[in-house]
């Protein structure tokens, strides 16, 4: 099921629903092997891979529960350069995946589109948790969570299987109020 999501703008870039016509922009950073070093999956090859994985992000029919949101940037043609998606939807959690182009780190781009993004989330889908799994050697995504008020909760060891082999995961999460008021 796809949950809704709307057009929230920032002085540097946009957030919009993602849509098909985002394939190409999406497999530039899908096909990147540095941007893919700690993704769940290994780096795409074709076009087709990317519009498979676009069908969980945006199809209707999808068995996953998500929410997902392009990145463009008005000042580039509107160019797209990233993506932000909320999935793994239970009663009152969700999780959290996203990518930026290469191009295009370092520039804080994805820590202020994530605090847009997921305030935006905590209030739409009566969240009250935030997940997000990630490699441990992901520096600058764990940077970016650390800035966004989450917290490491540990390690889940041996539970991600990729090229082969298992790794530990890195579990943090963020609540939408301090734990004590609930
Ligand atoms: C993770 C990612 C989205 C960050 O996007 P970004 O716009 O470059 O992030 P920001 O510029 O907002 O912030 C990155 C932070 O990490 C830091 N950082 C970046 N690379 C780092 C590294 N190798 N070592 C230590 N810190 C690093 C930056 O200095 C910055 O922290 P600061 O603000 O304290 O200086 C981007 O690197 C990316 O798309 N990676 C590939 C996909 C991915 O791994 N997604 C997350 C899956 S969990």
């Amino acid at each position: 099921m796809i949950k809704s999501c709307d057009r929230l703008l920032h002085q540097e870039f946009e957030l919009r629903p993602l849509e098909r016509s985002d394939a190409e922009g999406m497999f530039a950073i899908m096909s990147d092997k540095e941007a893919m070093k700690y993704w769940s999956t290994e780096p795409q090859t074709s076009m087709s891979q990317t519009l498979e994985t676009m069908k969980k992000y945006i199809e209707d029919d999808s068995q996953v529960s998500t929410s997902s949101w392009a990145i463009q940037l008005p000042k580039q043609d509107r160019r797209f350069v990233g993506w932000i998606t909320f999935f793994g939807f239970k009663k009152g959690i969700c999780e959290l995946g996203y990518a930026l182009n290469r191009e295009f780190w370092g520039q804080k781009i994805m820590t202020k589109a994530l605090t847009l993004a997921t305030n935006d989330a905590f209030e739409r889908y009566k969240i009250h948790r935030m997940e997000a799994q990630l490699h441990p050697d992901n520096v600058a995504s764990k940077n970016v969570l650390l800035k966004l008020g989450f917290a490491v909760e540990g390690y889940q060891r041996l539970n991600f299987y990729r090229s082969g082999r298992f790794e530990d995961t890195l579990l943090m999460a963020k609540l939408r109020l301090p734990h004590d008021s609930l």
